[in-house]
């Protein structure tokens, strides 16, 4: 059932980054500017390494966009690598320069590297570090923005926080069930150097970045994503693979250092009884749950809604009308300044593991790879449940599916 398709492609240190998404409807306004402003959320945050400092990402729309509108055609994108100047014949493609540079030999506990060359027979690390690194996330946070920037036509907007960073938590709150707290919780997170709602959580964050960073040690920590505006239908009970949760988690998990994700209280839920987690229904005609816009208006459940949002938007796989939370667990960056041991792949002798630049905390950014990958999904099972290859027959299809859940 799926409507869209994407890929991404290149190395880290390669030429450029190449992505193509395929699926999306003729119509829908698309500019460049709008991807750049979402490589741009991804690239800061506190805790980032030096590469982020000599990247400054962009976006090069190459098709399936005319005069600023989607052609329905499928989208390419491109963005440079600015550091391939130093990388040239180290990262070429070309035979004439094999040998150029030393081969990487000592793997980094906590990345791809060795069950990599292992499985893909390489004598050099590097052909596996290349591609692993999460350099790529820039390709998937651009495809992310088309994503979002045709999802916040129908008023759903996707956001992320961050809620700790290694044992430092933001004050405690509930999994939020109301899109205006959502919406201004992602306003404070934004002016947060660690993208983290909590003053003086986000202070102390940054305490212990700086002591991670003095002691060539990294950290990892906790964020959630939420979508508000959704209608209630999307995704489906009756078939594993059509499961939103599921979807969801598949989608998420694929981040680079994603070691767990929940949905609404997740985990949470397991020390809990029936009684305290279930999210009571009422309905009210006039109800409208503080959302903008004309869609939020209309009411995304149709009158229905919940007290509490412990589900996080999604019963049987399918969205209930509340907003969606997601919550991901980043495990701390594996390359360490101070490196664990580790064993050389040829010589076979114990040595420290090798050090490439690296960032020291990146859950900020990982945030935003989360966003965009959450948009994906999202506007996959939109899609699939007011398909069309139009703006308009989609807008015509959801329009319709508003009118039919106000008169239920
Ligand atoms: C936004 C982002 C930035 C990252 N930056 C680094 C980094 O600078 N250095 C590093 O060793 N790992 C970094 N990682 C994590 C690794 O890419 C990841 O742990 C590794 O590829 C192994 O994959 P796994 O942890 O999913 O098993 C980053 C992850 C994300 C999402």
């Amino acid at each position: 059932m799926q409507t869209i398709r994407f890929f991404t492609s290149g190395e880290s240190h390669g030429k450029a980054l190449t992505g193509i998404i395929e699926g999306i409807p003729s119509g829908f306004p698309i500019s460049s500017e709008a991807i750049d402003r979402e490589l741009r959320r991804r690239q800061g945050g506190y805790g980032r390494g030096g590469r982020m400092k000599i990247e400054s990402d962009h976006a090069e729309i190459l098709s399936g966009v005319r005069w600023g509108k989607t052609l329905g055609s499928p989208i390419s994108i491109l963005i440079e690598n600015k550091d391939w100047k130093n990388w040239q014949e180290g990262m070429s493609v070309d035979a004439a320069c094999d040998g150029s540079l030393k081969p990487v030999t000592r793997p980094r506990p906590g990345h791809a590297d060795l069950a990599g060359v292992l499985k893909y027979n390489h004598s050099d690390i590097r052909n596996i570090l290349e591609r692993s690194s999460a350099r790529e996330t820039a390709m998937r946070v651009a495809l992310g923005a088309i994503a979002k920037e045709i999802l916040s036509e129908f008023d759903i907007r996707i956001g992320s926080y961050v809620i700790q960073i290694g044992k430092v938590q933001c004050s405690e709150f509930k999994v939020q069930s109301s899109e205006k707290d959502l919406l201004q919780t992602f306003e404070k997170a934004e002016k947060s150097p660690v993208r983290c709602p909590d003053e003086d959580a986000s202070k102390r964050m940054v305490r212990l970045i700086d002591k991670a960073i003095k002691e060539g040690n990294s950290l990892g920590g906790i964020f959630e994503v939420f979508v508000t505006g959704l209608p209630v239908g999307l995704g489906s009970h009756v078939q594993w693979d059509r499961k939103l949760d599921g979807r969801i988690a598949q989608a998420v998990m694929s981040i680079q250092a994603m070691k767990g994700v929940e949905i609404g209280l997740g985990f949470g839920m397991a020390k809990k009884s029936g009684s305290e987690v279930m999210d009571e229904i009422i309905f009210s005609r006039k109800s409208v749950k503080g959302g903008t816009g004309k869609s939020a208006q209309l009411l995304t459940g149709g009158g229905f809604s919940r007290k509490t949002n412990n589900a996080g938007g999604l019963e049987g796989g399918i969205s209930n009308g509340m907003p969606l939370i997601v919550r991901a667990a980043m495990k701390p960056i594996p390359t360490l300044r101070k490196p664990l041991m580790s064993v050389d792949i040829h010589t076979k002798k114990t040595f420290s593991a090798a050090y490439e630049r690296s960032d020291v905390c990146a859950v900020p950014a990982a945030a935003v790879v989360a966003e965009a990958m959450t948009a994906l999904v999202v506007a996959d099972a939109f899609f699939e449940k007011f398909g069309g290859d139009s703006r308009e027959e989609i807008e015509r299809n959801y329009n319709a599916y508003l009118s039919y859940l106000i008169t239920f």
